[in-house]
Parts: C-alpha cells; sequence; structure tokens
C-alpha cells in the first residue's frame, strides 16, 4: 500500500475541517462582501465614472478578476517572459446599488483589498482617489456620496495596467482581491482600529494590550463606553475590560486597556491557537460597533548564536517564498485555492512563509494564522530606482510611507506575522550606495513607529560591508538572499547581529523529468541560448541535481542551513510554481521552473526530500518513473525517514540495501532498466516500514478523475481540484502520456485547466488540456446554487470518465 499519499490526504482532510478563519480587523453583520454583480470591459471610453453612463452592454461578472489571465500568451506582450507573456492594458468596472433609507445617518465605506494597478475609484462620479501599488488595501468614504432608497449608486474603478513592464513576475490584472462594504454607526471603532500586543507571556499568564481607536460622531451626549473582550478558540469568554466614557461627543479618542489571561495557549507553528479580541461600543445602552481582531499569544526571539527561539523552543524556520498567483485561477483571490497552496506546503513539512514580494491577500494572513506558518510579510521589490521601466519607483516618492504604514497597520494585529521585510534585493544595496543607507533607516523608522514587537529585515543578496542597507540601515535582521553558501563568513561581517535566509535555492526542476547522471549538478547558466543547448526541450530535471547558478540544490542548501545554529531559517525560493519569470528558458517558455510543487500542484520530487527531513511522519518515496530504453542506465533515488535503510526489488530480485551515509539526505542505486516493478522497502530494526514502487505503464488505456473535495460549498467561490491522470490498464500513470483533455461540466463551472508545464502556452481558462507527464488538472467551482456537479472528461478514443461532486 502507499501509505505516503495516504498520510498527506488524512492531513489535508484534518486540515479541513478546522477552526472557521477570523477576519482581521472584520465586523460581521457591518462589513459585507461587495464581490457581486460588477460589469467589466476591458480598453478605456470616456464617460464611464458619470453616473449615467450605460453599461448595460458590458460583461457582467463577480470580483475577485483578473484579466491578464483570460488573454494569449504572445512574445509581443510588453510584459514579457518574465512577466508571464499575457498582456497588461487598462479595465474598467461599475456597479450599481442601491442604500436603503433605513442607512442614512449611517456611515458607509468600500474597501479594496488590492486593485492591480492604479486604480481610481468614483461613486456618483465623484472622484474618491487613486492608489498606484498594486499590493496594497485602500477605504474610501462614500457617505456625503450616496443616494438612498430606490434611486441607484453608481461605482467605477479604472484600472491601469497598461505601462509594462512594470513587475519581474506576473502581476495579474483588474481588482482581484475582494471588495467589502462597511456601514457603520457614527460611535465606532476606526479602519485598523485596533492595535493587540501581549507585552507579558509566561505559563501562568498573559498580559494583553489592546489599543483601540474610538471615533464618536454621534448627536448625542450619552456616554459611549468601550468593552474589550476575549474569547477563547472555542468562543468563551476568558478576559473582559470596560472603560466609561471613552471618546466625547464629535471626538476621536485612543482607548488603552490592559487584559490578563490565565495560564494562556501558545500559539505555534504546530498548534497555532487563536483567541479573538472582540472591542465592542455602546451608548446608551445599544451596542454600536463589534469589531474583532484576532489574538495568538507566543513569545519569540532571533538569537545571534542560536537562531530563531519560540515559545523559549529553538525552532527552524522552515520556510518558503511564494508569489501570489493561484495558476490557472491568475491573481484573483480565492480562499480555497490559497488554503490548498497551504497544506500542500504544511504537508511536506513547511512551517514559514515569506510574501515575496508584496503585501498579500487578507486571506493569506488569515489562513497563515491558523494553520500555523512563520510569515514574513515584504513590502517591496524595489525603492526609488527601477528593476522594470514603469514599476512602483515611478510612485516611490509620493506613495511608499503611506503604502508601508498601511501594511504595517492592516496586518500587524496576525499571529503569523513574525518579520517585517521593508525590501527584496533592492538595487540601493550595491557599491556602497549611500541611499541603501537612508532609505532603509526611514523604512525602519515608519515600521518601528507603528510597531516595536518584530523585528524588521531586508532581503539582499549583497552580502558585504559595501551594502549600506545592511551595514547602516538599522534592520534588527541581517537577511541574506543566496549567500548561505557562505554562511560562516556573515558571522564575522555582522558581528552580533541574529541572520536569516530571507531567499535560497532557486533549484529548477520540471515535474516528471530527469536528467542522469542525478549526481551531477547542473548549475544552469543564465544565457537563455546556453540553456537551450542543455535542454532543447525547455525541462528541468526533477532529480535535485538542477539549480540557477546562483543558487543551490535543495540538499546541499538544506545541509548547511540545518547545521548551521545560527542560522535562524530559510525561504526557499519558490515553494510554488508561478506565472513568469521563466529562467533558464527563454520564451516559449512562460512559468517558472523553481517550485518544489508545480503550477497545477503537483509535487515535483524534492517535496518528497522535505518531508522526509521535515516531518515526523513515516514517509518513502522513490525516483524516477520506470519507462526507460531496454539495458538504460538509470539512477533510482529514495527518500525516506523513519526507517534505517531502504532495499530495492527490480521484478522481485534485490538490488541491495542502503543506509543513508556521510549525512546523505537520500540513498541511490544505479541499474540497468528492465520493465517491470520496481519496488522500494524501507526497515528499521530489521521490520519492514514502508514501501513504494513505481511500475513500467503500458499504453493509455483510461482517464482516472480524483477530485481533492466532493463536498463544497454553494457559494460561487468554492472550488474542487480535480487530480486527471492518464493510465494504463493496470491503473499506472504513463509517464509520456500528452492526450488532450476535453472537460464537460454541469450544474457548476470549470474555474481553470493546468498541467504544470512550463511551456505550454494552452489557455488557463479553456475547457481543454494536455497531459503533461501523463497528468493535468481541472478545477470545478459551485454556483451559488445548491446541487449536483458532475465533471466528464472525455480524450479521444479512451473511455470517458466522469466525477460527481455535491454543492450545499
Ligand atoms: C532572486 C529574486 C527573486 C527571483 C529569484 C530567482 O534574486 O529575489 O525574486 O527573481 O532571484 O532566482
Amino acid at each position: 500500500m502507499n501509505l505516503k499519499r495516504n498520510i498527506v490526504f488524512v492531513f489535508l482532510c484534518l486540515l479541513l475541517f478546522a477552526a472557521p478563519i477570523c477576519r482581521a480587523n472584520s465586523r460581521p453583520g457591518k462589513t459585507v462582501s461587495f464581490n457581486q454583480d460588477w460589469r467589466f470591459r476591458l480598453g478605456d471610453v470616456a464617460g464611464v465614472q458619470d453616473a449615467g453612463f450605460d453599461d448595460s452592454q458590458w460583461r457582467q461578472l463577480d470580483l475577485p478578476h483578473d484579466w491578464s489571465i483570460e488573454g494569449e500568451f504572445s512574445e509581443q506582450n510588453p510584459a514579457g517572459t518574465g512577466g508571464g507573456a499575457l498582456p497588461g492594458g487598462l479595465g474598467w468596472y461599475r456597479k450599481m446599488f442601491t442604500v436603503p433609507a433605513t442607512a442614512k445617518g449611517k456611515l458607509i465605506f468600500i474597501e479594496f483589498d488590492g486593485v492591480y494597478r492604479n486604480g481610481e475609484v468614483w461613486i456618483n462620479g465623484h472622484y474618491l482617489g487613486e492608489r498606484p501599488y498594486g499590493y496594497s488595501t485602500f477605504e474610501y468614504e462614500l457617505t456625503p456620496y450616496l443616494v438612498y432608497g430606490a434611486q441607484r449608486n453608481v461605482i467605477a474603478v479604472k484600472v491601469d495596467n497598461s505601462q509594462q513592464p512594470n513587475s519581474r513576475w506576473y502581476s495579474g490584472s483588474g481588482i482581484y482581491r475582494n471588495v467589502w462594504l462597511t456601514t457603520l454607526d457614527p460611535v465606532h471603532v476606526e479602519h485598523w482600529g485596533a492595535y493587540v500586543t501581549t507585552p507579558e507571556v509566561n505559563e501562568q499568564s498573559a498580559s494583553v494590550k489592546v489599543q483601540t481607536k474610538v471615533s464618536n460622531g454621534s448627536k448625542s451626549s450619552a456616554p459611549v463606553n468601550l468593552t474589550t473582550i476575549i474569547q477563547d478558540a472555542t468562543g468563551r469568554e476568558v478576559a473582559r475590560a470596560a472603560e466609561r466614557n471613552v471618546a466625547a461627543k464629535g471626538s476621536h479618542a485612543e482607548v488603552s486597556q490592559t487584559l490578563s489571561l490565565s495560564a494562556p495557549m501558545l500559539w505555534s507553528d504546530d498548534r497555532p491557537y487563536v483567541y479573538k479580541v472582540i472591542s465592542q461600543l455602546e451608548q446608551g445602552g445599544t451596542v454600536l460597533d463589534r469589531y474583532e481582531t484576532p489574538l495568538g499569544v507566543r513569545t519569540f526571539r532571533f538569537d545571534v548564536e542560536k537562531g530563531f527561539f519560540l515559545n523559549g523552543k529553538p525552532v527552524k524556520i522552515r520556510g518558503t517564498c511564494n508569489h501570489h498567483d493561484l495558476g490557472s485561477l491568475g491573481t484573483a483571490v480565492n480562499t480555497r485555492a490559497l488554503e490548498r497552496q497551504l497544506q500542500l506546503l504544511k504537508g511536506m513539512g513547511v512551517n514559514g512563509l515569506r510574501t515575496s514580494h508584496n503585501p498579500p491577500a487578507p486571506e493569506l494572513l488569515e489562513l497563515a494564522d491558523r494553520m500555523g506558518f512563520i510569515v514574513m510579510d515584504e513590502a517591496f521589490d524595489m525603492w526609488k530606482i527601477e528593476k522594470t521601466k514603469y514599476d512602483y519607483h515611478l510612485d516611490w516618492d509620493e506613495w511608499h510611507k503611506r503604502d508601508l504604514e498601511d501594511m504595517v497597520l492592516r496586518d500587524r494585529n496576525h499571529p503569523s506575522v513574525f518579520i517585517w521585510s521593508i525590501g527584496n534585493e533592492v538595487v540601493e544595496q550595491w557599491n556602497n550606495n549611500p541611499l541603501g543607507g537612508t532609505i532603509s533607516r526611514e523604512l525602519v523608522g515608519i515600521v518601528r513607529n507603528l510597531d516595536r514587537t518584530r523585528p524588521i529585515t531586508s532581503a539582499c543578496n549583497g552580502v558585504s560591508r559595501d551594502n549600506k542597507v545592511l551595514s547602516e540601515g538599522d534592520l534588527d535582521l541581517v537577511g541574506t538572499n543566496y549567500a548561505h553558501r557562505r554562511l560562516p563568513e556573515f558571522a564575522k561581517m555582522f558581528p552580533g547581529r541574529p541572520i536569516i535566509g530571507t531567499e535560497t535555492n532557486s533549484s529548477l526542476h520540471t515535474r516528471g523529468s530527469y536528467r542522469m547522471p542525478s549526481d551531477d549538478i547542473l548549475r544552469w547558466p543564465y544565457k537563455d541560448a546556453e540553456a537551450l543547448k542543455i535542454s532543447p526541450t525547455y525541462e528541468c530535471s526533477a532529480y535535485d541535481n538542477s539549480t540557477a547558478n546562483w543558487g543551490s540544490a535543495h540538499e546541499e542548501t538544506w545541509k548547511l542551513v540545518k547545521d548551521h545554529d545560527f542560522f535562524s531559517g530559510m525561504f526557499i525560493w519558490t515553494g510554488w510554481d508561478y506565472i513568469g519569470e521563466p529562467t533558464p528558458f527563454p520564451w516559449p517558455a512562460i512559468s517558472s521552473y523553481f517550485g518544489i510543487i508545480d503550477l497545477a500542484g503537483f509535487p515535483k520530487d524534492a517535496y518528497y526530500f522535505y518531508q522526509s527531513e521535515w516531518t515526523d511522519k513515516p514517509m518513502l518515496h522513490i525516483l524516477p518513473h520506470w519507462n526507460w530504453k531496454p539495458g538504460e542506465t538509470v539512477d533510482v533515488v529514495a527518500y525516506f525517514n523513519h526507517a534505517d535503510e531502504v532495499e530495492l526489488f527490480l521484478n522481485g530480485r534485490s538490488q541491495g540495501k542502503k543506509r543513508k551515509e556521510n549525512g546523505e539526505m537520500h540513498v541511490f542505486w544505479r541499474l540497468p532498466f528492465e520493465s517491470g516493478v520496481l519496488k522500494a522497502v524501507s526497515r528499521k530494526d530489521g521490520r519492514e516500514v514502508l514501501t513504494d514502487e513505481v511500475r513500467t505503464a503500458e499504453a493509455p488505456a483510461k482517464i482516472v478523475l480524483a477530485p481533492d473535495r466532493r463536498s463544497l460549498k454553494a457559494d460561487g467561490a468554492d472550488l474542487s481540484f480535480v487530480t486527471v491522470k492518464v493510465v494504463d490498464k493496470k491503473g499506472t500513470v504513463v509517464p509520456a502520456a500528452d492526450n488532450l483533455i476535453k472537460f464537460d461540466v454541469t450544474g457548476g463551472s470549470l474555474a481553470g485547466v493546468d498541467n504544470g508545464n512550463q511551456i505550454s502556452h494552452e489557455s488557463f481558462k479553456a475547457s481543454q488540456r494536455r497531459a503533461f507527464h501523463g497528468m493535468a488538472l481541472a478545477i470545478v467551482k459551485t454556483k451559488r446554487k445548491p446541487g449536483e456537479i458532475v465533471l466528464k472528461a472525455t480524450a479521444g478514443n479512451l473511455p470517458p470518465a466522469s466525477v460527481v461532486l455535491n454543492a450545499r
């Protein structure tokens, strides 16, 4: 039996039924989704912002929405392959809505979690403002411009992502994150108006300091009272503090309260316990606002010699960097898709995330709080000096303070956030540039002013004393990108300062592709032409023998990090493949090779390497597949744990037992290929622990559909990720299969298709996809109507397959 796959499955199920997410800075009932029924048009038109503009012919859609992912790949698209070779452009969104007359006297706000980029907003023809940075969350008050009752209001949003390139990776375009409408009483907690910290924590108790910004716009002189309640994860009240008369009529006030929790449950990466803080405002016996904030009680420090400590215990940060796209869904945020990404990362033992290189969607942090990730929240990929022609450096002078402040204000209550990063590999780090010192000092000051509970770093690949970001920038943590190969030097270079690997590895793999010998590490040249000479098929080997020449293979990296206590941990580039930056290849390659998991969500073999080192669950994985030429010499690698040896059998004949020796983290055999069954058996003290096997596949005989979930929410957003396998008559995946698979969905919709092939130009939104190395993915989305959803798949002469899902 293949226990490994079952373990991952059980683990995913457990997570799935975990507690619901607490949206940070939320007001249940008062903040509602504003995603439904927008109108959209690509291209500029005059007069769209006017209330009377006729948009009846425009396309109707629900947000979040990314229009770039719907476009065609082209070498001519100005984003270049770095940006995924998809189109940018300018688009308009409009939404009509009514506000009941009963809401007169209330204050109404619209909040955009993120608009890429240059979002400009109008309400009933009044200009509310612009936000150039595509990753900032922003809010406008609508109240003065609203009409009430049966009259219609109209919001118009112009999104301009036409100046390209402006990003080194695929950014997506549009209102790609959630939009919220909040209706408040004049007495309310202000936007991002609660700040929760835990100044003292020990086993017996924790003090919880809650600073609440209160606005009293009431016409009544009756006192406004603030009650702060802490609930445990089951919703039981565990602490309460009340303050009377906190803000006089017409005033704003900041109230500070300290509550005490006895025997606090601690938040950690393996037991992420989240409390809820409720800030309740009441006047004349009526509760006027209830504002909720998550709370995690934990202590941590970065020690110069011993690395990272969480709740007093040493913990290595085993993180991955990730960009924000969701593969074939583009950048349009979907909580289930994010959850799946994090579940797969957890399943390989990841406990850290770096939001490279920008503030993430709020939902990512909500999931990280609940699932136990140590997050490095990053602000920028560039400062004043450009990386691409039209990037944020153009907005730097006017906006950087506001964007950085807003990131900290929005995210500082998340227990998962442990580190602020003010930048990634900014150009100012090089050649003793004095700007490196002055800008980083300014940014550090901005962050410290709003939060002193977390260290500040900047991810630098210029790790030398000549880098003024590191040597003069007042950073708390020295952040190194790729310099981990020179680890011992750092300690001397920055004495007395803790160090973290803000970015490591940059290994390059294609799922299911193998170049031998497996022990010859290829450090890919950056020049596209040279890369093509090495691999005319645009594939990188999935043995751990392929890496960018500035990076390192997975095993060599982890050995270094594991062995140096002072190195607090690392964030691998990257957990998931992403669209864009197809290093080392030119067009037609359009998506990255760096991921440990491919773009479709299928693990590459390195996934199992980490599982063997980073998880405590017994596992065994052998590679490669078993379809080679007769007599061809094949390298077989096994990753395993909880065992002291692995024996390999080819068609029942032992090929020898192997143990990990000389610090190796895998075992391997070199043998001539013979078709049949290759089976590995791991043993501890002579007793069998697990087996894993690969079989020689015959011709494709059928399609197998395996949904990750069959029971879904009928909310118009929930997803089932259906793995599609092309197998032979015995059920073995055919490694070379590239059959074209056609999909048909009834009762729901097809949200995207993929196969992890880095050079495929098939549309992510088509109703068909070729298999790649025997596999493909179909993502099924629910409607807002309960019922049965059927996904059918056909592929030429193979018998059709179908699967039934249920939306409730
Ligand atoms: C780093 C950079 C990442 C990515 C990576 C690819 O230098 O910070 O954004 O480009 O290289 O190896």
